[in-house]
Parts: structure tokens; sequence; C-alpha cells
């Protein structure tokens, strides 16, 4: 229990309370949330969970659980503290956000479980600073939408991340058994309900190729200029949101040919948020998992955010009996492959994908159910607290 381990590292465990906040998959509409489009994640059972109590000796303390690594200082002065480039960031960024949004952090001592693996591109960042966020308040309310902005700008200024608002967002916002559609323009969202007949399984290649936290700024700059040149020729234009298919097609010969290529993956991948929300309501399985394998695609060759482990993940996956569709998931360079399965073929699927990526790469892959679970709360029944990391297979 999450308690006993409290108490063996702190002496007591009077008055904690525990938070949890969950990582995602998402289900299509990848880099496109900093480009103000729009996304459709799920939150997963896989979560990051805070005990807090008040400290009585004025220092706050952190301890992680899967690290065994603690780090304490005066709560006075972590307003003030300078990145140590590693996990603290992630809690102390949040710290320094709070405090600039009028939320004083009192002394406390602290404990962090999460389930979510790390590099996997199942946000576990994102979970981290969402749980310590709601710690780090101990009760006092916040408005969900600036939770989620305030846990952005942590890993933005903080951590020196340019992420966009996905992952905090849908960590907060998640309802159980529905995916969230988001418009990261207005950040307004609305639950879709998925099919029954359908399952959903995360394949994590335990790759995470370093070129990802470069890569990843070097989008944003392409976009940016994409956006610059479509403006020079046809007006007015905020982001990649705002361009059609057809304005597109106009300005791609003028543009070079890699920003063209990466607005066309921001443009047709908005695109096939909206077809494939419009496939999940009319239970069209099939056009479902067709828009899952043209995102990987346009990920893999316009994008090129995607790696020979995910491209193979993806390959051998559409050609398991009673797989929809799949596609690299997250950032990219690594992490997990989403995968859409037809009830009833995952153990085929989980055993055939396992082999295959063992024989090819000699590793062996982590394989997660993902059911659609909620966004971030308090957990009043410590005995749902998992111990530790689900297993695989
Ligand atoms: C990372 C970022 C998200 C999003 C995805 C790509 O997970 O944190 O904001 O940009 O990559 O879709």
């Amino acid at each position: 229990m999450i308690l006993d381990v409290f108490r063996q590292r702190y002496g007591s465990d009077e008055g904690v309370r525990v938070f949890r906040a969950p990582g995602r998959v998402n289900l299509i509409g990848e880099h496109t949330d900093y480009n103000l489009g729009f996304v459709l994640p799920i939150a997963l059972d896989l979560a990051c969970f805070v005990a807090a109590a008040d400290s009585p000796d004025g220092l706050m303390h952190i301890y992680s659980e899967e690290k065994h690594q603690s780090r304490e200082w005066p709560a006075a002065e972590v307003g003030s503290l300078s990145p140590s480039h590693d996990w603290t960031d992630y809690m102390v960024g949040v710290a320094h956000e709070l405090i600039r949004a009028g939320f004083p952090i009192a002394p406390q001592r602290l404990l962090v479980r999460s389930t979510v693996p790390e590099g996997s591109g199942l946000s576990s960042s994102a979970a981290l600073e969402v749980s310590s966020a709601l710690a780090l308040l101990g009760g006092r309310e916040i408005p969900p939408l600036a939770l989620a902005k305030l846990c952005q700008r942590a890993e933005v200024g903080f951590v020196g991340t340019p992420c966009g608002i996905m992952d905090q967002y849908v960590s907060v916002f998640a309802r159980e058994h529905a995916a969230l559609r988001i418009d990261c323009r207005s950040l307004e969202s609305q639950s879709v309900t998925l099919p029954d007949d359908i399952e959903i399984l995360a394949v994590n290649s335990m790759v995470k190729h370093a070129l990802g936290q470069s890569a990843y700024k070097q989008r944003t700059e392409e976009c940016a200029a994409a956006v610059d040149a479509i403006r020079r020729m046809d007006g007015n234009l905020q982001s990649l949101r705002d361009v059609t298919v057809a304005q597109l097609e106009r300005s791609m010969p003028a543009m070079p040919g890699i920003i063209a290529r990466r607005a066309r993956h921001v443009v047709t991948e908005n695109e096939r948020v909206s077809l494939f929300v419009n496939a999940c309501q009319r239970g069209d399985v099939e056009r479902m998992g067709q828009l899952m394998v043209e995102s990987h695609v346009s990920l893999q060759h316009d994008y090129e955010v995607s790696a020979p482990e995910l491209d193979f993940l993806v390959d051998t996956a559409i050609g398991i009996d009673g797989v929809l569709g799949a596609r690299m998931t997250g950032g990219g360079f690594g992490g997990c492959t989403v995968n859409l399965l037809l009830q009833g073929a995952s153990q085929r699927f989980r055993s055939t994908i396992t082999h295959a990526y063992q024989e090819r790469f000699g590793i062996t892959p982590q394989i997660f159910d993902c059911r659609p679970s909620g966004g971030a709360g308090e957990v009043k029944n410590f005995e749902r607290i998992p111990t530790s990391v689900p297993l695989s297979s």
C-alpha cells in the first residue's frame, strides 16, 4: 500500500492525501496540437500518483519510488530554484507556476509513484505535472483549464520542451469510456464514445532515439515557416489549423519541399481527426483503422518522426488477423504504437507481435490494454492504487 511506503519513508502517514493523473494514448491527431488543430486522445489506467502530507520541518521533500531518489529544499526557496535537468524539474516547474498564479507552496512531504512507463510516448511527464500540481494545491480549487495550461507552461518554460496542450489537457479532462476530441485553439472538447466491438492496445517499442527532443523543436519551427510561406501567398492566417487542403495544394509548389511536406502532414492529419470521429460515430471500425494507417504513413514520410522500430511494429500489426489499424502515437522517434483491434483478437496479436519484434530487434515489447479512464483527481480509496507497473502479456 502506498501509505506503508509513505510511513517507511517519512515516519508517519498522518493526514496523507493521494492525487492521481493519468497518462494517455493518442488515437489520431499527431503533431497537430501546437498547430492549434485537433487531437483525439484517451486517458489510460496507467497513471502517476502523488501522496502528500504537510511537513513540520519547513522543508519540501520529494521522493520517487521508481527512481529511488529524493530531494529536499526549504519550501520558501522552491520558487527560486533553477532546473536540474531531471525528473524533479516537472515538479519544481509546476511549483513555480503555482506560485506565479497566486498559490503559495507550503512545506510538504511528497511521494511519487508512477505506472506510466517513462519515454514511452504515453505522457508520463504530463501525468507527473498534473498529479504534482494537485498535490501541491492540497485541495485549493483551480479551474481545470487553468490547471492544464499551468502544467503545460511548466513544461515549456521550466523543463524546456515546447510541447502543445494535448497531454496535460486530457490528463485533466478525460472521461471514462470515451475518447476526447480536443480543439487545441478554442480549448473546448467533446467526449467521443468508441464502438463496443473494438480493443485498443499500445505496444511499447522500448526504444527512445535521442533525436526526438531536438526534432520536436525543429518541427515546430518548420510549421511556423510553413505558416509564413502560406500567409505570404494567401493572406491572413494564424496557424496550419486555418489551412484547407485546396489552399495547401496551391501553396506547396512555392515552398521548400521539406516545409511543404510538414504542412501537408498537419493539414491532412487535422482532416483525419474529423473523419475518424465521424467513422467512430457510425461504428465504421474499418475506416477508423484505415485512417490510423494513413496517419502513420504521413508521420513516417511527410513529418519524419517515426523510427524503424515503430514502422516495423505497424507493418507487422496490420498483417495480423483482426487488426483494423495501427500507428505510432505521441511525439515519435520511439515510444509506442497504438493498435485498433476487433474484440477477441488481442491474444493472437500479443503473441504474434511479441515474437516478431523479438526476432527482428531482440527486444521484448511491453503491451498495454488501453481502456479509457477518467481524468485527474484525488483518490479516496487507497486500495485502488496499483503497487507497481502492470506487466505486459
Ligand atoms: C508530445 C507533446 C504533445 C504533442 C505530441 C505529438 O507528446 O507533448 O503536446 O505535440 O508530442 O502529437
